[in-house]
């Protein structure tokens, strides 16, 4: 297993390029199997994540082209060889679900093993079958882990769906399914993250009807067939975050090109809330941590437009270095703490009850043995270790790479100290 040393080299200075989103590209990609002819997807971000979707999509038999010099894949549409999505790619990456339902449009069936949960919760998919039962598909969940959860309709019919938590995924993939559903379907208290307004316009690109995406109500209209596409990723709003608190927790001067300010505006008033200078520019920010004292500030996670919490690590790693007392509650995941213990290792005041921490910062960060063990706790431990004395190990760096293309690159030409190593 690889490893990252991180050494505090102060303030971050320089420009940095936001890559693709991968909370985007990954729906994209399983929205390819719903087309009858080839699609494109440009500005691709070079992720492990990415690679596990195309080899999904060339499980079920469809050709896929990966092209990341340029950013590029190229899905064309076989015949569905295969409607049971092979539990090895299930269980490497849960996002692998979204390929659910264009299954069960297209095929008719659609069997994956459980995605299961990880480190940050329980991860259930009931909102996703809900979703697809209000379609009248019949959906089987088995007792057993080892066997699939399937779903199956001969002709999808349009639906009404409820959502109790406003399920990103499950947005997604009822929304994919319905497309080609006879009849028009409706999805209340759908989430409204950004991720899905791309989707949906790459959806309705390919000749389906959808409204209402980016809102909490969207609804779809039933099309007999999807055509081909050719579609950009939008910028990736966490890594823009991240990088903005990295410049925050090194006092630094960031400019952040390819970004959408409109993306980030929780983390941008909490930023600024902080002390923070945020300045928008023509393409992205320019952020600045060495102006004044920063000062602490209270953050809860929320469903978007909230603060999302794949920002409350990196932003927590943060208000470890900022003199008083800060606040955190997650609102999204049950158990999205797991950075909490590796933070304390490094010195970090942090008491937690339930899903609220108390953070007592300013009393400096040493340099530990820490380990990732979520994408976003990986990241927030590579943060901490950038202002941290001493030598920062961080293991499990696979997760950090799952979500962040060419992280220790973008970070060594702002001046970081940060050296990957196999353990
Ligand atoms: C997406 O996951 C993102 N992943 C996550 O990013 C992100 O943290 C999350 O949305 C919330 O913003 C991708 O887009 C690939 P959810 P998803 O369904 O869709 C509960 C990262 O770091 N829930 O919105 O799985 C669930 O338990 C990753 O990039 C149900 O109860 O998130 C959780 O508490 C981590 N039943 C809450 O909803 C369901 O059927 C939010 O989950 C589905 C979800």
């Amino acid at each position: 297993m690889a490893k990252y040393l991180v050494q505090n080299n102060g303030p971050l200075r320089g420009e940095v390029v936001i890559s693709g989103a991968k909370n985007a590209v990954l729906p994209l990609l399983a929205a390819t199997i719903l087309a009858d002819e080839p699609c494109e997807i440009l500005d691709v971000p070079p992720l492990r994540d990415v690679d596990v979707m195309c080899r999904l999509l060339r499980s079920v038999g469809f050709d896929v082209v990966e092209d990341y010099r340029v950013g590029r894949v190229i899905v064309s549409p076989q015949k569905i060889i295969n409607d049971e999505v092979p539990r090895e790619l299930v269980k490497q990456m849960r996002a692998s679900i979204l390929a659910m339902g264009p299954l069960l449009a297209r095929s008719g069936r659609a069997a994956m093993a459980s995605p299961g949960g990880c480190t940050i919760g329980a991860r259930p998919i009931d909102l996703h079958l809900k979703g697809f039962r209000a379609m009248g598909a019949v959906t089987t969940e088995s007792a057993d882990p080892d066997a699939p959860t399937v779903a199956e309709a001969k002709q999808l019919m349009g639906g009404r769906v409820y959502l109790d938590f406003p399920s990103v995924g499950a947005t997604e993939n009822i929304m994919m399914a319905a497309t080609l559903a006879q009849g028009s379907t409706s999805i209340e208290n759908a989430a409204q993250e950004p991720e899905i307004v791309d989707l949906a316009n790459f959806l309705n690109k390919m000749g389906a009807k959808i409204k209402g995406a980016g809102t909490d109500s969207i609804r779809v209209e039933g099309v007999p067939s999807l055509h081909g596409a050719t579609h950009t990723v939008i910028p990736d709003r966490i890594e823009t975050g991240t990088f903005m608190v990295a410049a925050a927790i090194t006092r630094g001067d960031l400019t952040i090109h390819n970004a959408l300010p409109n993306h980030v505006k929780a983390i941008t008033a909490k930023l600024l809330d902080c002390g923070v200078s945020v300045e928008e520019t023509d393409d992205g920010f320019r952020v600045r941590g060495d102006l004044q004292p920063l000062n602490p500030t209270d953050i809860k996670t929320m469903p978007y437009p909230g603060f999302p919490t794949d920002m409350q690590p990196q932003f927590m790693a943060f208000l470890t270095t900022v003199e008083g007392s800060s606040s955190v509650v997650e609102k999204v995941f049950e158990n999205r703490y797991m950075h909490i213990r590796e933070l304390q290792l490094m010195g970090a005041r942090i008491a937690t009850e339930g899903n609220n921490a108390e953070i007592q910062g300013g009393y400096g960060l040493k340099g530990a043995r820490v380990k990732a063990t979520d994408l976003r706790a990986g990241a927030a431990l590579v943060l901490a270790g950038l202002v941290a004395e001493g030598v920062t190990e961080v293991s499990n760096v696979h997760y950090v790479e799952r979500g962040y293309a060419d992280f220790t690159g973008k970070l060594k030409r702002l001046g970081a100290r940060i050296e990957k190593v196999e353990d």
